[in-house]
């Protein structure tokens, strides 16, 4: 019989051999290529000396192609939980140096069992991804361990915060894996993504291709929009994951204002500088977010998607320690109008808020839809159609300012007060009106200025008429679409006031199993 020393000592060796993960050679490669190792990954994680390691001694079932004389380290996988700023998260890290983090069966089997323990926990899970995919010597049993974490990846949607960081390969239909989550960190040089790699692309599309080009934190965070932050390195990827996660709740379970953060910054403070920021000459633009910067505590937001669609903005801050979602129109691109992209964008935004009971602010200068044939052929009814959808069935508080313009059908769409906005509130230089008043004069007074003797001096006349009669903030005032017609100094305060009384809110949509959001 081993005494307990002896046992202690073959669980302490056991351990050091686990913690060698793949050897030196293969952790020396993975540091070659400017990687971190998994563990060192979640040691940058946790708060120090929180991590809690589940199934370290997990082993393998394969015996096919020698794999039965194989042993991997965790299965290739670490997992376990810990606290992050101070809360409980779970979270897995594929191992790259230990057999390329391939997943097998029972690799799958731990990081599914650590969703199902952050779902009971109500805590969120973080996946930092580096892995080859599934594992080839385990065939349909690799196969069906993606299944299962797929499946819990939508059963705990809405239920707890899903995030992944990516800080290597990810290919193949295992990239549906991180789709399927909240949101996408990656690293840029490092981290790719795609479902099918450049030599499939060369032989059935004739396209060359780099696995940068087709699947790099570049071409995802600003071409395709499946990822929503980049970095230079794991180690600011993790920061950058540690920086979201402190404005998220833990679960929709959490109790109300559960991210509230005492403010250092006062909630009567005035943007003087807001009053002016919208030029009197309508063919200049102002930058947005030198409007959402003044009026938010400390001046912080964390923007995400910042690459993609740059006509939205979609962000988190802190408006008197509470935490709010911020949705704004970017007249600076585009003109900030509505496209396919931003439509996506802003929709899964809302969506998101809403899940997880976090206050909406709406920030509207929108000139309309995206025209022409790419938008009409590439959906643009479709996607649009999500924005309104998002924003009708939310239930939080929605508050909406609208700043300049808000034309159209667009009009409608950004919180208006038939999309449920709770507080709407204006600029005196609004405009909300059914198009810009040169358009609409053009078509109402076609005939008018057609026969005028100087039709250029017709159209500026109607114009000025349609302007001072539709393009103000109180026509829809007087018709109750506008709440308040505010300084602009005073938003942040006048925000400040709404979210504060709002924060009892109760709504319901009807009872339903699931709707059907335009996809
Ligand atoms: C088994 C794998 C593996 C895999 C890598 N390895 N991927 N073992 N199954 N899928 C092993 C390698 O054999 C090697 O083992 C070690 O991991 C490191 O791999 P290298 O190739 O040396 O690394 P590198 O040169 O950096 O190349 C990384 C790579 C490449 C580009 C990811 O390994 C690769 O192409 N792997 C295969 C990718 C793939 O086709 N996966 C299946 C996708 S299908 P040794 O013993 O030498 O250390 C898929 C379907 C999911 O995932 C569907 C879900 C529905």
């Amino acid at each position: 019989m081993p005494t307990n020393e002896e046992l202690i000592a073959e669980l302490e060796a056991k351990e050091a051999e686990i913690k060698e993960m793949g050897g030196p050679a293969a952790v020396k490669k993975q540091h070659d290529l400017g990687k971190l190792t998994a563990r060192e990954r979640i040691d940058l994680f946790f708060d120090p000396g929180t991590f809690v390691e589940t199934g370290m001694h997990v082993k393998h079932h394969c015996h096919y192609f020698g794999m039965d004389k194989i042993d991997i380290a965790a299965d290739g996988v670490v997992t376990g939980y810990g606290k992050v700023n101070g809360h409980t998260t779970c979270c897995y890290a594929s191992d790259f140096t230990s057999r390329g983090g391939s997943l097998g069966e029972m690799h799958a089997w731990k990081i599914a069992k650590t969703y199902d323990l952050a779902a009971k926990m109500r805590v969120p899970m973080v996946g930092m991804v580096d892995t080859g995919g599934a594992r080839i010597q385990e065939g349909v049993n690799a196969l069906d361990g993606y299944g299962q974490i797929f499946r819990r990846n939508t059963l705990y949607s809405g239920v707890i915060p899903q995030i992944i960081i990516s800080m290597g390969p990810s290919a193949g239909g295992a990239v549906y894996h991180p789709a399927l989550c909240d949101w996408i960190f990656m690293v840029k040089g490092t981290s790719y993504m795609y479902v099918t790699g450049p030599d499939v692309c060369k032989a059935v599309m004739s396209e060359e291709v780099t696995h940068e080009e087709l699947g790099g934190a570049k071409t995802h965070n600003i071409k395709s929009g499946v990822a929503h932050f980049m970095y230079d390195s794991d180690a600011e990827a993790i920061e950058g994951c540690k920086h979201l996660l402190s404005y998220l709740p833990q679960s929709v379970y959490d109790e109300p204002d559960s991210t509230y953060q005492e403010p250092t910054d006062s909630p009567d403070r005035t943007c003087p500088e807001l009053d002016t920021i919208v030029p009197e000459d309508p063919r200049k633009v102002y930058d947005m977010k030198q409007v959402i910067k003044p009026i938010v505590d400390d001046g912080e937001f964390f923007e995400v998607q910042k690459h993609y669609a740059p006509n939205m903005i979609v962000c988190f801050a802190r408006f008197n320690g509470h935490v709010v979602g911020i949705i704004a129109n970017q007249p600076s691109y585009i003109a900030g109008v509505l496209d396919i992209n931003a439509s996506d964008k802003a929709a899964r935004f809302i969506r998101f808020c809403d899940a997880f009971n976090i206050p909406m602010l709406t920030l509207v200068d929108v000139p309309g839809y995206m025209p022409g044939t790419h938008q009409e052929f590439g959906g643009i009814i479709r996607h649009g159609a999500k924005v309104v959808y998002a924003y009708s069935e939310a239930t939080v508080p929605k508050v909406a300012i609208c700043t300049h313009k808000a034309y159209g059908g667009s009009e409608i769409s950004m919180c208006s007060r038939s999309m449920g906005a709770d507080i709407y509130m204006a600029w005196p230089c609004a405009e909300l009106a059914v198009m810009g008043a040169e358009g609409a004069a053009a078509i109402i007074f076609r005939r008018d200025i057609a026969e005028a003797p100087d039709p250029e001096a017709k159209r500026q006349e109607v114009s000025e008429l349609f302007r001072k009669t539709f393009n103000n903030p109180y026509v829809a005032a007087a018709s109750g679409f506008v709440d308040m017609i505010i300084r602009a100094r005073d938003t942040r305060y006048e925000v400040i006031k709404a979210l504060e009384a709002l924060k009892n809110k109760k709504d319901q949509i009807p009872w339903k199993k699931h709707g059907n959001i335009p996809l």
